[in-house]
């Protein structure tokens, strides 16, 4: 299976995906890396792995629909079985969402639907929650509303702050969405009717 990631920062989690597509011998494998910002460090490292990365400005499209046009022209070069969002921070037009429905993930830091959107770790901290977490979905047409794959959870410590949970969540990520894309490229996950089936697992 071939696998387009798109980020905009630094790409921990690409690494952690490209490190587990290596070492735990996958039927699938990065192909392209995408970046609507030229200096995300995770350019570098996705080069350093030997795949092909690229940047595709947004500022450089009169709007939305004309970026998210061009975005899907160069993710369909690579003729990708699954589009992986790992901290690719723009909004998605309906149209573009359409395009990959059942086919692209994206990860959020929240146990979601708490804290869509910014800001998820200080909210959290704010509503004194207990835990906090992070959600790998199926990407719909609504922001980080889409059916979940799999959720990971950490403890909110007393004497956290926003970088400190942010921290403990990030890690649980770099486990959590190898995991997931790993599942998909298995075959094992299926979006139907808006739900999300896992082989073996129902
Ligand atoms: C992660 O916290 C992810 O949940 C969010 O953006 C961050 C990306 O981090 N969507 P990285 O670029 O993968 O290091």
């Amino acid at each position: 299976k071939r696998i387009v990631v798109l980020i905009s920062g630094q790409g921990s989690n690409l690494d952690a995906i490209v490190r587990a597509s290596e070492a735990q011998d996958w039927p699938g494998r990065v192909v392209a890396v995408i970046s609507n910002r030229a200096e995300a460090r995770g350019l570098q490292s996705a080069q350093a792995h030997g795949i092909a990365a690229e940047s595709l400005d947004h500022k450089a499209f009169a709007d939305r629909p004309a970026f998210d046009a061009a975005l899907a022209e160069r993710i369909d070069r690579h003729a990708p079985d699954l589009v992986v969002l790992a901290g690719f921070m723009r909004i998605l037009t309906p149209a573009f969402v359409a395009r990959y429905e059942g086919r692209m993930l994206n990860i959020h830091p929240s146990l979601l639907p708490s804290f869509t959107g910014l800001n998820t770790h200080r909210r959290a901290i704010e509503e004194g929650c207990k835990v906090a977490g992070a959600t790998v979905h199926f990407v719909s047409a609504q922001l980080d509303h889409g059916p979940i794959v799999a959720q990971a959870v950490v403890p909110v410590l007393a004497g956290d702050d926003e970088a400190s949970l942010a921290k403990r969540v990030l890690a649980a990520e770099h486990e959590l969405y190898p995991r997931a894309v790993g599942w998909f490229v298995k075959g094992e996950l299926e979006l139907k009717d808006g739900r999300v089936t896992h082989r073996g697992r129902e």
